[in-house]
């Protein structure tokens, strides 16, 4: 699913949902729970985000690439590395992320996990071992299309496809697919012209790009429970 723009179409006919917004919410989460927070609560949101801000939780708050003002850390990966976060419950409310990830838990009946590149070998050995549909659902930008979580998602696919357990018959996974494979021995290169890398860059953010793109960082699974996403564990 390209972007959450399309979800409905897809939301009864899947039980596993690949969460994905690669540049910077999914992978900022999977920095987080490699760095031992205890939970995060993603919101919609920027007064949710307040709410939870006036009862005392570490919050991060971005919009549009920046860091809302009067939150603790925005959405930076960088940020959630602080050793100060280990054991700690955050809430986190970003333009595109956690919108999905809130709806993906629409889907009553389906397990929702948070997908990117840190987590990519990990997660995909973990999906490969459920007997269940998968849906990738890519954030994309304000309901529209975008490339870096589509190549992530190609890349998902690739992995679960070589297994031979699993077929698609959507050509948005082949696409997907086919564009992870033009784009993997350079992704950042590949991504030159994306609008999410330009919008980042001209923010200085280049490093949170190659953070990001950098795979395998964070063998974590983050899976959602209730309106929490914790750290599976025990699998
Ligand atoms: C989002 O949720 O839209 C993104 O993670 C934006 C960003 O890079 O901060």
């Amino acid at each position: 699913c390209f972007s959450p723009h399309d979800f409905d179409l897809f939301k009864t006919e899947f039980e596993l949902i690949v969460v994905i917004d690669a540049l910077r919410a999914t992978s900022a989460i999977c920095a987080a729970f490699q760095n031992g927070i205890k939970s995060l609560i993603p919101v919609s949101t920027i007064e949710e985000a307040m709410v939870y801000k006036e009862k005392g939780y570490l919050v991060g708050a971005e919009r549009n690439g920046q860091l809302v003002e009067g939150f603790d850390f925005g959405n930076s990966p960088y940020s959630y590395l602080n050793p100060k976060l280990k054991g700690e419950t955050v809430v986190l409310s970003t333009t595109n992320g956690t919108k999905s990830i809130n709806i993906a838990k629409q889907s009553e009946n389906a397990t929702v996990v948070i997908g990117s590149f840190l987590n990519l070998d990990h997660l995909s050995t973990w999906l490969s071992k459920q007997d269940k549909n998968i849906l990738c659902l890519c954030s994309g930008w304000k309901d529209k299309f975008n490339l870096e979580d589509t190549i992530c998602a190609g890349a998902i696919t690739t992995q679960l496809l070589e297994t031979g357990k699993f077929y698609s018959d959507e050509d948005s996974s082949v696409a997907a697919k086919y564009l992870f494979l033009s784009a993997k021995d350079n992704i950042f290169g590949y991504l030159k012209s994306s609008s999410h890398r330009r919008r980042l860059k001209k923010l200085n953010l280049n490093n949170d790009i190659k953070y990001c793109l950098n795979p395998n960082t964070a063998p974590v699974i983050p899976i959602l429970k209730g309106d929490e996403i914790v750290e599976l564990k025990d699998f």
